[in-house]
């Protein structure tokens, strides 16, 4: 009998490594994730998950030298997927040391400590779509685009993004970059822009919430939805080779157009007057403001604008994403309408949107 395969996932506890072991524990391995301590339990995504009889949760944390060794050691995973990061650009401008520290050094640590055990297992390192900086002009990003990271969040993910390509070629380490563009579900964090608009569409058609306050609505983004790119992360780990893979919808929408789209599913038509921080998106239909730029939420240096071609994923795993960012806005809204928290499951029926909306709007 072939033993079961074992994949150990740092993040688990995060959006991406919710989904992660779910797609794994589905598909037979044993699954260990790390979690580090917080002043609250932090596992509310792993809820489904968390008694299955597969699945383990280890403390340590990824500036904790030791704790990686030990973990290493005693758990030998045959798949490591590395997620655990401080992952909010705008909080880096604030950080920058501690998201080096995790990010950064994090990455270095868990390589190292992978090749001091000898532990023969294949590495994922989430990279990142703000790799690329975003200027104008230089999208769609591909895995040739050149990399001007424009944060310290950024930067930290660099020097993760190239210490997994020397690692791998000077050790022979099975250790691949997925360059992830933006993805999002009804589980990200409500600090995120996307999570923060569904949010507030749910709230302002329940009449909780007068307006949404907002920065750079000019931002360009490409969003997809992390189940499916969890996949992605999954896929890239069973190729014999290792490889580097811009994963994204190869779409890409406003800040603005995506409040559009999230508004529009609770019946808000957004009208737009003003330019910068007078700018305000207006109920067409009331005339009530529902969405105003506020200078607070602009960040020291912008990633302006991301779209993906993803085509070489495409061609070496034969993975394309399959929602789109209008699907996107509308099941992240309609889960918010029916859970103003995290709350299981993710997808909500039509008749229990019809019983919340029920006079609301
Ligand atoms: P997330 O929801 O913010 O989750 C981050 C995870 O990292 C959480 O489980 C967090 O634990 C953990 N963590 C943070 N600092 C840690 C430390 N010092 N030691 C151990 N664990 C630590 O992020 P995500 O959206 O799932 O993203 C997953 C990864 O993909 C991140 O590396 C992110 O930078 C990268 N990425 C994300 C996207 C995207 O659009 N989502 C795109 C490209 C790349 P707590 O629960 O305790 O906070
Ligand atoms: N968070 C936030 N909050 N962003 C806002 C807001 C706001 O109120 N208003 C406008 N934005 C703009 C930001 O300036 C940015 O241009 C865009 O919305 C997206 O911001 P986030 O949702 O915070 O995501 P991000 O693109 O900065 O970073 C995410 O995607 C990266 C991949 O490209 C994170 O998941 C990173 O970890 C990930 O690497």
């Amino acid at each position: 009998m072939t033993a079961r395969k074992k994949a150990l996932i740092t993040g688990v506890s995060g959006q991406d490594g919710s989904y992660l072991a779910e797609l794994l524990l589905a598909k037979g391995y044993d699954v260990h994730g790390i979690v580090r301590r917080n002043s609250e339990f932090t596992s509310r995504r792993l809820d489904r998950i968390l008694f299955h009889e597969r699945f383990t949760t280890h403390y340590g944390d990824v500036v904790d030298t030791s704790s990686l060794h030990t973990l290493l050691a005693r758990v030998g995973p045959s798949e490591i997927y590395h997620l655990a990061a401080q992952s909010h650009v705008a909080v880096s401008f604030s950080v920058p040391d501690y998201s080096a520290q995790v990010n950064a050094l994090g990455t270095l640590r868990l390589l190292n400590a992978i090749r001091e055990v000898d532990l023969k297992a294949r590495f994922y390192q989430a990279s990142t779509s703000e790799l690329f900086g975003g200027l104008r002009g230089t999208e769609p990003q591909h895995e040739g685009t050149p990399l001007t990271p424009r944060s310290p969040y950024s930067t930290s993910k660099l020097f993760g993004y190239w210490t997994v390509r020397n690692y791998r070629e000077a050790y022979g380490m099975h250790a691949s970059n997925g360059i992830l563009f933006n993805h999002e579900s009804p589980r990200r964090g409500r600090n995120f822009v996307t999570k923060k608009i569904t949010q507030a569409a749910a709230r302002i058609a329940r009449g909780e919430q007068e307006m949404l306050r907002l920065g750079n609505l000019d931002a360009v983004r490409d969003w997809g939805y992390a189940p499916e790119y969890v996949e992605a992360m999954w896929l890239i780990l069973q190729r014999d080779v290792p490889c580097d893979l811009v994963i994204g919808t190869g779409t890409a929408y406003t800040i603005r157009q995506f409040a559009e789209m999230a508004f529009a599913v609770v019946g808000i038509e957004l009208g737009w007057s003003g330019q910068g921080a007078d700018e305000r998106g207006r109920d067409r239909r009331t005339g009530a403001v529902r969405v105003a730029v506020d200078p607070v939420y602009f960040r020291p240096l912008e990633t302006e604008r991301l779209r993906a071609d993803p085509r070489l994923a495409e061609r070496t795993l034969g993975w394309r994403a399959r929602t789109l960012a209008p699907a996107l806005a509308r099941l992240m809204v309609r889960y918010d309408i029916v859970h103003d928290e995290f709350g299981f499951p993710d997808l909500v029926d039509d008749a229990d949107v019809a019983r919340r909306m029920e006079g609301r709007t």
